[in-house]
């Protein structure tokens, strides 16, 4: 009575297998099923909408569309729930829950009978979490994207969360706007269900899932609310019964080729950082490794080409409207491997030749003509970041890119808080702002505190930007000129712990160099006077936590997650399964 496909997968241990299936569609039948619906291929469908979450607000109507599609192609639909998180709703941050949720997603795929799944993600965490989980638990797997919001209106100006909402809280710390116009355009940021409409960290990891190959063609740029936002998800529906037969397994997609074509398109669009510290999540998950120098190397010839904010102009429904990832790739072309398999069963470049030859638009640019000459994301080494730091270049202020200034330091996000706005805070638009401990273990979690405020008295004052350094993070839809990710953190003892008020710190981004102007017997002297001692907890997930998460440049993963054995990838030569 027992098989090893559809609902005879996985049975539950009660020592006699025959028993188990029998048990197993009793209960199912409970439900309402026929034999005839139990004997199809079972698709799972990984159901995140949560009331908590507006950006996967179109969650039932995603899933009755792929429930079609798997139906259509003569499959059993069966949606599961898993974690659900959202950026405004998650404390302390959304990174904090992201491996939990990915350990969610892996086990409820383990444990429950399904031959493939379809992953509903699309706030920023979601994806990557799905992506991670999905990549452990090996079956064919599919990523639907929730799609981004539509974009509103606040006194004739067009508006969307949440370069926007950033940029107006900017003009009330400013003094320039008033409560009741703050209140205003809190009404028209987000004006529908669905991801933030710009190059936030939600766009950049849907244009990386659909580079990856792990979504169907077109399946990262419509809207959450459009009709072609729903024949996605049934054609994602449909192809999910496909790969169920073809056994297309995910390890057949996440290779060494498809993470470069990830890193290529992240660099083209002007991603989020945040891409960086996922794509290394999840690649660390199938046994590869993101190099960071490769990553760099790449974006010396690889130009921001879409004109999207924070970045650039445009939010996404006009790149949608613009022929989406498509147009895009085909500029990419000469830069991509195009052998690269993809969820269809055809290769990446197949399903180029397959999309045709595009169309006039503004949204992408030409190679010879790009938005900005180099990849927007430059990796960055030094004695304050052995580890590497990044910062977003094509979102900085070209003035600072060669700078050199004095720290003025906050130990940590309470600190910032006390004092940024002081009047008494010794500081001027020359000097380093830095902040400590919103690391990975720091914060914990590594929250996107990165984007540290421009003190009140140099914001009035009519300051727009400083060169600001942290081992946090920062929202893809923030700009400014701020290193990141600086690796180790403070909070394990890396230099960034040492750096006092005063010292010199230089920024050059052209020699790709964050360097602290202080003796290294200096620093020596001042680890020893004060040593940093790692944070701990006594019990619960903050206690795992803690325990096993790595470093920005290994994704900010549980250790025990990572595959066995992880090697190098990046560039075509650095590439080892
Ligand atoms: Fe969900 Fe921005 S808050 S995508």
């Amino acid at each position: 009575m027992t098989k090893e496909t559809g609902l005879g997968k996985g049975l539950t241990s009660y020592g006699d297998a025959g028993f188990s299936l029998f048990l197993r569609k009793a209960f199912i039948k409970g439900a309402g099923y026929t034999d005839a619906a139990l004997d199809r291929p079972v698709i799972g469908i990984a159901n995140t909408g949560s009331a908590y979450n507006p950006c996967h607000g179109n969650a039932p109507q995603l899933i009755e569309a792929v429930k079609r599609g798997v139906m259509l192609a003569g499959g059993l639909p069966m949606d599961f729930p898993t974690i659900s998180i959202h950026e405004s709703f998650a404390r302390p941050t959304s990174m904090y829950l992201r491996n939990l949720m990915s350990m969610d997603t892996e086990e409820m795929i383990r444990a429950q009978p399904m031959d493939a799944v379809v992953l509903i993600g699309g706030c920023d965490k979601t994806v990557p979490a799905q992506l991670m989980g999905a990549a452990s638990a090996g079956l064919p797997a599919i990523q639907l994207i929730t799609g981004s919001m539509l974009t509103g209106s606040h006194r004739g100006e067009r508006v969307g969360a949440c370069t926007d909402c950033r940029r107006y809280w900017g003009k009330f710390r400013a003094g320039e706007i008033d409560e009741q116009e703050t209140a205003d355009v809190n009404n028209q940021l987000v004006a529908s269900v669905g991801t933030c409409s710009v190059m936030g960290t939600a766009s950049t990891m849907a244009c990386i899932a659909e580079a990856l190959g792990m979504t169907v063609p077109g399946g990262a740029s419509p809207p959450a609310v459009t009709a072609d936002r729903i024949r996605i998800a049934e054609d994602t529906g449909a192809r999910a019964v496909q790969m169920a037969r073809d056994g297309l397994t995910i390890d057949k997609i996440l290779t060494p080729a498809a993470f470069e074509n990830a890193m290529r398109v992240l660099l083209a669009i002007g991603g989020s950082t945040n891409g960086i510290v996922h794509l290394a999540a999840i690649a660390g998950r199938v046994g590869l490794e993101i190099d960071l120098q490769a990553l760099d190397r790449m974006g010396r010839e690889t130009p921001v080409l879409l004109d999207l904010k924070p970045s650039g102009q445009h939010y996404m429904e006009d790149f949608h409207h613009a022929g989406g990832v498509a147009t895009l790739l085909r500029q990419l072309k000469p830069l991509l491997r195009l052998e690269a398999l993809t969820v269809t069963g055809r290769t990446l470049g197949e399903e180029l030749e397959l999309a045709g030859p595009g169309f006039a638009q503004d949204v992408v640019r030409s190679l010879d003509r790009p938005i900005y000459p180099q990849g927007g994301i430059a990796v960055l080494r030094g004695n304050l970041a052995p580890g590497c730091a990044i910062i977003k270049q094509s979102a900085a202020d070209l003035n600072l890119m060669e700078h050199e200034g004095r720290a003025v330091v906050f130990e940590n996000a309470q600190d910032l808080a006390n004092r940024i706005d002081s009047d008494d805070l010794d500081v001027t638009a020359q000097d380093v702002l830095v902040l400590k401990n919103i690391g990975p273990k720091g914060a914990p979690g590594m929250p996107e505190a990165g984007y540290i405020p421009i003190p009140l008295k140099l914001a009035r004052a009519g300051v727009k930007d400083m060169v600001r350094i942290s081992d946090g993070r920062m929202s893809g839809t923030a700009f400014g000129t701020i290193v990141l990710h600086v690796t180790p953190e403070a909070a394990v003892g890396g230099p960034l712990a040492y750096v006092r008020n005063g010292d010199k710190i230089r920024l050059s981004v052209a020699n790709r160099e964050i360097a602290l102007l202080v003796p290294d017997q200096e620093l020596a002297r001042r680890a020893l006077e004060n040593p940093v001692v790692e944070p701990t907890a006594e019990r619960g997930y903050l206690k795992l936590f803690l325990q096993s998460v790595t470093q920005a440049d290994k994704g900010v993963d549980f250790d025990f997650l990572r595959a066995p054995g992880v090697a190098s990838s990046g560039n075509s030569t650095s590439v080892i399964e």
